[in-house]
């Protein structure tokens, strides 16, 4: 597989109080974003991080934040999210299935990036009508809300039908379960970005647990 993968590893396995180290010790071994997983206890049933501590991260390095929000109505977030410093900002479908175009807006106003997710009950067509008006679809590949739960087997068909009918250019990217045995699944379905927490943050070696999943 000759084209570049990215890895995105997930702070919600890093340890909370020494968030600034743990997104250095990625950086230094060769992480290409940070993922950043905010949850608000109602989307999802549990609750992380949110604006402030974005923008006090945003301080402490230039790498790429992709930022993920599993939260309800998030058009009343996106100002906050986008001038703390987050360079893509991916929404969740089911959270506002009805006003889409409006949050696709609101981020864009930002010159920020845009990002869909799907949960993985959701199927890809859903997005269908959107694809040309963003720049990454995320396909959840666990039920969003915690992190170390297995990888859903079903996830590599809809990577796969999503790269079918996507401009050349969408990033898909892929969360949930991702280690060096499911890596392959997701690349070789048509993933260019992998998000990994545990995997990634459960490492003894972190180059070498990048470097395997760059390497599939
Ligand atoms: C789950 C989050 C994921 C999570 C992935 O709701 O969106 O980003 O951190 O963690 P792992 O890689 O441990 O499945
Ligand atoms: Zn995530």
């Amino acid at each position: 597989m000759s084209r570049n993968i990215l890895i995105a590893p997930s702070i919600l396995s890093a340890d909370f109080a020494n968030l600034k180290d743990e997104i250095k010790k990625v950086e230094k071994a060769g992480a290409d974003w940070i993922h950043i997983d905010v949850m608000d206890g109602h989307f999802v049933p549990n609750i992380t991080i949110g604006p402030q501590v974005v923008q006090s991260l945003r301080k402490e390095t230039s790498i790429t934040f992709d930022v993920h929000l599993m939260i309800e109505n998030p058009q009343k977030f996106i100002d906050s999210f986008a001038q703390a410093g987050a360079d893509y900002i991916t929404i969740h479908y089911e959270a506002c299935e009805n006003n889409l175009d409006e949050v696709i807006n609101k981020i864009k106003s930002h010159n920020k990036k845009t990002g869909i997710s799907i949960k993985p009950k959701t199927p890809v067509n859903v997005l269908t009508p959107l694809l040309n008006k963003i720049d990454l679809v995320l396909i959840m590949s666990v039920e969003p809300g915690f992190g170390g739960q297995k990888y859903i087997e079903t996830s590599t068909e809809k990577i796969r039908q999503l790269r079918t009918i996507s401009p050349e250019k969408l990033i898909i990217e892929v969360d949930g379960g991702i280690n060096q045995n499911t890596a392959g699944l997701a690349v070789n379905a048509g993933a260019d970005v992998l998000v990994a927490g545990a995997y990634i943050y459960g490492a003894k070696d972190t180059k070498q647990a990048i470097n395997s999943l760059k390497i599939v």
